[in-house]
């Protein structure tokens, strides 16, 4: 059986996950390998209903714990029921967004502490990590300006400037200490971020 591989897409919002998700998954179909696309939170019934929770502007009483525990809540459903058994079955398994996303979002800037962060991770993968993930780096700045082109912002989306910045710091700091981070300039153009990315992605499958 062809050995499975889980990639995952980190960055603040607007630093073009999406954009090169799209360009390695063209590149993966081009190649006739068998890849599944999700994203966090979400990516099974459950965990789009945990999504809806949670970016809903509307819930704006949401505690932080609450807030990281349906992150976490969403996580369980996604590695249990989707992400495991495919890996297992032999599928590159692409995940825009996973659990660096709240070491950045919740440990580091909104302070919930990185050892609670890493505990509830751990628990919620039962382990299971990412063979690689792409940290797309830019500028807030330069996001800022993408999101702003792309219209509406969701509750998180809305906590602003300095927040972003310090979500940036935060997968900064992860990247120094992480072996399986990649950190990706993203303010390349499109193409050659997508090189770079292309480029270990055939060297892991
Ligand atoms: P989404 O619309 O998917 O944003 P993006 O396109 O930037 O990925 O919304 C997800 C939001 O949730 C985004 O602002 C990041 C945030 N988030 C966390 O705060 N913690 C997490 O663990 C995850 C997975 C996402």
């Amino acid at each position: 059986m062809a050995n499975g591989c889980f990639i995952t897409f980190e960055g603040i919002d607007g630093c073009g996950k999406s954009t090169q998700i799209q360009y390695l998954t063209d590149h993966l179909k081009e190649r006739g390998i068998d890849y599944l696309l999700l994203r966090e939170p979400g990516g099974t019934v459950i965990g789009e209903n945990i999504r809806n929770i949670l970016l809903d502007k509307k819930n704006t009483g949401m505690t932080d714990m609450t807030e990281l525990l349906l992150f976490e809540a969403a996580r369980a459903q996604i590695v249990a029921e989707v992400i495991v058994p495919a890996v297992e079955s032999g599928k590159v398994v692409i995940c825009d967004r996973f659990f660096d996303s709240t070491a950045a979002y919740q440990g580091f800037a909104k302070n919930m502490g990185a050892d609670v962060v890493d505990t509830l991770n751990r628990l919620a993968t039962g382990g299971f990590e990412p063979d690689i993930t792409f940290l797309l780096d830019i500028s807030v700045e330069d996001a800022l300006s993408r999101r702003v082109a792309r219209g509406e912002e969701d509750r998180i989306e809305k906590l602003g400037v300095e927040f972003q910045k310090k979500v940036r710091e935060g997968y900064l700091e992860l990247a120094k200490t992480s072996q399986r981070i990649v950190k990706i300039d993203g303010s390349q153009s499109p193409e050659d971020t997508a090189e770079d990315i292309r480029k270990y992605v055939e060297e892991l499958i």
